[in-house]
């Protein structure tokens, strides 16, 4: 299977560390058996430049929100905004197999909603979530959403 790819991007680095030790996971699952994809870990900042991208990718995004009730409506998206900008560059869209989302429980109603927000715009699956770093438990769980994922596209 060919390497998963992931585009992510991080503010306080909980999502970086997650995505590292996802590839890290991936690498050990890789040396035990060759059939288990490598995982591609690609940050997306303010300071990247644009590509319009030609072969599927997932995207992790974490949640910063200000405003609102809890509720959808009303609220504002802040500093990851980079990353719906990337995904809705050119046909980036047609590319993304799901968007993972991270965030922190204690908001409630509004935990993971960027990355439920952007599967509602982009129509690409809302893959899994995770709080914070994420625990090895959803490591090992996520590269499996991601690896099935894949296969279910290939097998279309
Ligand atoms: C100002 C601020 C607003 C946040 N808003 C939300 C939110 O609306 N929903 C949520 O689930 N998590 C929210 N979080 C938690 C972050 O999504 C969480 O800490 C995440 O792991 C940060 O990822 P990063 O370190 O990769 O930037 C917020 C955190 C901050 C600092």
């Amino acid at each position: 299977m060919k390497n998963l790819r992931l585009l992510y991007i991080s503010i306080a680095g909980n999502t970086r560390n997650f995505a590292e030790n996802l590839v890290e996971y991936a690498k050990k699952q890789h040396e035990l058996d060759s059939e288990k994809p490598l995982v591609d870990a690609i940050e997306i900042s303010d300071q990247t430049d644009f590509a319009e991208e030609s072969e599927d990718y997932f995207v992790s995004v974490p949640t910063y929100l200000d405003g609102g009730d809890g509720i959808d409506s009303g609220v504002k998206e802040l500093m990851t905004n980079t990353m719906g900008e990337y995904i809705g560059y050119k046909n980036n869209q047609d590319h993304c197999l799901g968007i993972i989302g991270s965030g922190n429980r204690n908001f409630n109603a509004q935990y993971c909603l960027t990355a439920k927000r952007y599967s509602r715009e982009f129509h690409c699956p809302f893959l899994a979530d995770f709080e914070l770093r994420g625990s090895d438990r959803d490591v090992v769980r996520i590269y499996q959403d991601m690896v099935e994922r894949s296969a279910e596209v290939i097998n279309q």
